[in-house]
């Protein structure tokens, strides 16, 4: 089980001021669990591992399967909560070089994420000559940027295939009834399956819109929702033995004391991505109403040497949230050099991994000393099971966190005004006033 520790907040703000939070805490999970708080309409995540039907696993398994066995890549499509969620997990589940291996599936790479020109082109020239297949992820339905790469993709497979064998390699996540991809996907009779309305984009890498890419990237998604339940259970309680509980009481203790932004940390490659998928949710679920913890991640020791200066000795709005995991899948030593120019020999015998712990204690010790809280999330392995606590405890932590905070943490209005006013730039169809107000200002 993964655990959390904040004794290294504790020179900043103290025990009795982190249990100050625990009342309001307390009320946030009632509102979660009753359904009694803003955003009320989209709590389908909290009890969704523990209610999700093994005959939709089974689906999901089959139809990855299938993909597995019929294509060399397949591009999963979607953007924001419609992506990160699954890169995040094939990434950290992932060898570090697959993208340069032969065999063992296809590759899963990704598309609608960008609307990078050069991007989506030598994407197209990869996918020449080869069997791929495509999952289209949306579930509103209208997002521009998967729209855009979903056309191209689409016309390439169609012309590669022929219309009737490519809409048997594509499948649509999205809404059940409403959306362009929903009645594409109905019009094209492709296989479908259904983001709920009751779970938001960033809150689905749980529903098939995680669960899909990831299987067909060859992951074992029943223990990824096994270990996301075993997390559920342990999230109900209203106090500290609650890990999600302490991890929102904490870091808004730590806001309110100024320390305005969250830094996750992790000493593990792998874990970039996952990163990234923690900044959607608690950047895009806490940052409105003019307040809200700005999150940031460093990847270190890499980061040591660009970030390292600054959160060391810059200005101490900061705290971290450091994610260490305990155990690593593989065993490497460093071997003794008989010469020893390079001086390591004091370390020849010493496993990586050892290394790569004390680069971290002595990181976190020396920004605590700096005036850098520390709250430390410790995970056995990456392995799947972990994975699914690992997501469903930074869930939780968020709608109490948010709860906490006041806000809405289910809402994102904030995400519509660049769409506005790309679509006022671009003149589409009843942007009209809008176009010519934005055309005024330019
Ligand atoms: O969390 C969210 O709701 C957003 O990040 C969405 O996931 C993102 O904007 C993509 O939306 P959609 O799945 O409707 O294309």
């Amino acid at each position: 089980m993964i655990k959390v520790n904040v004794k290294d907040v504790l020179a900043t703000v103290s025990e009795a001021t982190i249990k100050s939070y625990d009342k309001a805490a307390a009320e946030a999970i009632e509102k979660l669990h009753n359904g009694t708080g803003a955003g009320n309409d989209f709590l389908g995540w909290v009890n969704l591992p523990s209610t999700t039907p093994a005959s939709l696993i089974e689906d999901i398994e089959n139809v990855a399967k299938s993909l597995r066995e019929s294509c060399e890549v397949v591009i999963a499509i979607g953007i924001g909560g419609s992506y990160l969620g699954a890169k995040a997990v094939i990434e950290a589940l992932s060898d570090s070089f697959a993208a340069y291996r032969q065999g063992n599936g296809p590759k899963v790479l990704f598309a609608g994420q960008n609307i990078g020109e050069d991007y989506l082109y030598e994407l197209q020239d990869y996918l020449k000559g080869k069997k791929f297949g495509i999952i289209v992820i949306s579930k509103s339905g209208t997002t521009t940027e998967p729209a855009i790469a979903f056309r191209m993709l689409k016309e390439q497979l169609e012309a590669s295939l022929g219309k009737a064998e490519a809409s048997k390699r594509i499948i649509a996540i999205t809404d059940a009834r409403r959306g362009a991809l929903r009645q594409l996907a109905t019009e094209e009779g492709y296989k479908t399956f259904v983001i709920e309305d009751n779970v938001g984009g960033r809150f689905s890498v749980l529903t098939p819109v995680g669960l899909l890419p990831i299987a067909v990237a060859g992951f074992d998604i029943k223990a990824l929702v096994a270990g996301a339940v075993e997390m559920e259970k342990a999230t109900t309680v209203a106090d500290d033995t609650n890990p999600s509980f302490l991890y929102a009481t904490t870091r808004n203790a730590l806001y309110n004391a100024g320390k305005k932004i969250e830094i996750l940390v992790n000493y593990n490659p792998k874990l970039h991505f996952f990163a990234e998928w923690w900044k959607q949710l608690y950047g895009e679920s806490e940052g409105k109403d003019h307040k809200g913890i700005f999150p940031a991640a460093v990847d270190n020791s890499t980061d040591l040497h660009s970030m390292g200066q600054w959160i060391q000795d810059g200005e101490r709005s900061i705290f971290e949230t450091v994610i260490t995991v305990e155990n690593q899948k593989h065993t490497l030593t460093i071997p003794s050099d008989d010469a020893n120019l390079d001086g390591l020999n004091y370390i020849a015998g010493k496993r990586v991994d050892q290394v790569n712990k004390m680069a971290e204690l002595g990181t976190r010790i020396a920004h605590v000393d700096g005036g850098v809280p520390n709250l430390l999330i410790s995970i056995p392995a990456l392995e799947e099971r972990y994975l699914g606590q690992l997501i469903y405890f930074f869930e939780k932590g968020c709608g109490i966190s948010g709860y906490i905070l006041d806000v809405n943490p289910f809402n994102q209005p904030g995400v519509e005004d660049y769409k506005r006013n790309m679509f006022a730039l671009l003149e589409k169809p009843g942007y009209e006033k809008e176009t010519a107000a934005i055309k005024a200002r330019l």
